[in-house]
């Protein structure tokens, strides 16, 4: 019996409606092409995001409600220069409060767009935001407290390219939808009648939001595209709420070229690469060499709940195919060097501060999510270091460009661990040194068992009314309290 057979003949069936389907739907649609606005060559308006109420179908023939942003799912790719300042106008018209938040800037706590910055409805958010970094692949989308999860999936994200003189001349691929693109990964459920659902439940809550259908730039997964004979660049992003995403090549290995907050020194090829949820890579696939090839994902079991369990947690599916045509693309090598990338320098750090991410502060999440109306909140179910999130609360006061070790270590569970305004370095991860491909710049960071170490330095100043946030990035969990507040002076 296939899969198809046996999900119409039990009640899982029902449950899963079309969505467990998605995993043996054959002939792949075309990949989107999320709408580029490139802002490198100058900027000369105010850029307007408005976030709307929109509908959107992922392939399933029905229109599914989203949230937009100047779209009708998701954000543009915004594509920026160092050294720019980003005047942003973020008009709010969903019905609710929300907040759009820059993941990956190095930018002040004021203009951070963390929960303290909130936007209401009808209105619209003014901040003038500095590009000091260099290139690197960020990412922006809702920190409303409480609702970062349900408004996250329902399409308030974005991608935020950040190059420099070096990328902008790199001999690398970067003609936009031709031989560089974009993918935004996201598991999602949908329910009966083909539309996407969003639940919670007390195994959600645990588990944080896990959907059995994988989707690429808003299209149900696996997507096809053609490109010309040469290198091809994929910038990746892992927006799910929560799942752990292992990506591999069909004709491996897989060459990573940068991490969240930058190039690597020089290309690392692995054999399959393990995303968090919030985490960017860059690969490059050489389709010189081969007239086929298949990014893959495995779903990874870990922590996966029911479903992950039902379709076997080691499940690989393919996402997006590249075929090769005749004309000729980008004809250079994979380069050997690609940035100038110190060893960290633990030696220089002067504080040393330890955070413990709590699942189980006691709390009765099955009631919770009852109440709650799919909405986490400031309930306090889970904590760091005792503490569940508040709003006026400080954590922690750092100074600014003191170098300082943090120490992240959970009570259960894998937890992908993010600092806001930052890329730091990681000094251990489990336990362990980090894979080569991620001991580049880094915001997310994860921890399972032991603990994992980062070396982070804070440049900008966050304030106690404009705090930065450090949390868990399943959604779900961070909406339950596992975030805390710091402030840098
Ligand atoms: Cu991507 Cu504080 O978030
Ligand atoms: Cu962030
Ligand atoms: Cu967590």
């Amino acid at each position: 019996m296939d899969r198809r057979t046996f999900l119409k003949s039990t009640g899982a069936g029902m449950l899963l409606a079309g969505g467990g389907l998605a995993w043996a739907q054959s002939a792949p649609g075309p990949l989107p092409i999320i709408p580029l606005t490139d802002l490198t060559g100058g900027i000369e308006d105010r850029i307007s995001l408005a976030l709307n109420p929109a509908s959107h179908d992922f392939g399933k023939g029905v229109a599914s409600e989203t949230f937009g942003i100047n779209h009708d799912y998701m954000g543009p790719v915004l594509k920026v220069k160092q050294g720019q300042t980003l005047p942003f106008d973020v008009a709010n018209n969903i019905g609710d409060t929300s907040t759009i938040h820059w993941h990956g800037l190095h930018i002040p706590g004021d203009v951070d767009g963390g929960p303290h910055q909130e936007i209401e409805h009808g209105s619209v958010w003014s901040p003038d935001v500095p590009i000091v970094q260099h290139a690197s692949m960020n990412w922006f989308h809702s920190h409303m407290h409480g609702k970062t999860a349900q408004q996250t999936y329902k399409g308030l994200a974005g991608v935020l390219l950040v190059e420099d003189d070096a990328s902008l001349s790199a001999d690398l691929p970067k003609t936009y939808g031709v031989d560089d693109f974009t993918l935004i990964l996201q598991d999602k459920m949908f329910d009966g009648s083909g539309k996407m659902a969003y639940e919670l439940s007390a195994t959600v809550f645990e588990d944080g939001f896990e959907g059995d259908t994988l989707v690429v730039n808003g299209a149900i997964a696996p997507v096809a595209q053609t490109v010309p004979t040469g290198l091809v660049r994929l910038r990746i992003l892992n927006a799910c709420n929560a799942r752990f995403l292992g990506l591999s090549m069909e004709i491996g290995p897989v060459t990573v070229i940068a991490s969240d907050g930058g190039f690597l020194s020089t290309p690392v090829e692995a054999e399959s690469i393990l995303m968090s949820p919030g985490e960017r890579y860059e690969i490059l696939v050489d389709m010189s060499a081969v007239e086929t090839n298949s990014l893959n994902v495995n779903l990874n079991g870990d922590g996966g709940g029911f479903l992950a369990n039902l379709f076997g947690g080691n499940q690989t599916t393919t996402v997006l195919t590249l075929n090769r045509s005749a004309a000729k693309g980008f004809d250079g090598a994979i380069p050997t060097q690609l940035a100038n990338l110190e060893p960290p320098r633990p030696d220089e750090a002067t504080v040393t501060r330890s955070f413990q991410l709590e699942m189980d502060v006691g709390a009765d999440l099955a009631a919770l999510a009852l109440a709650w109306d799919n909405f986490c909140g400031d309930a306090g179910a889970m904590a760091i270091n005792g503490q569940p999130m508040k709003m006026d609360r400080i954590d922690e006061e750092v100074r600014k460009g003191e170098t300082e070790i943090w120490r992240i270590s959970v009570d259960d569970q894998l937890h992908p661990f993010h600092i806001h305004g930052c890329s730091f370095r990681i000094l251990s991860q489990n336990g362990g040194p980090p894979p080569a491909y991620a001991a580049g710049w880094k915001d997310m960071v994860h921890v399972e068992e032991g603990w994992s170490e980062v070396l982070v330095k804070f440049d900008y100043e966050a304030t106690k009314d404009a705090p930065y946030m450090y949390h868990c990035h399943i959604l779900e969990h961070e909406d339950c309290g596992m975030m805390g507040q710091f402030t840098v002076t």
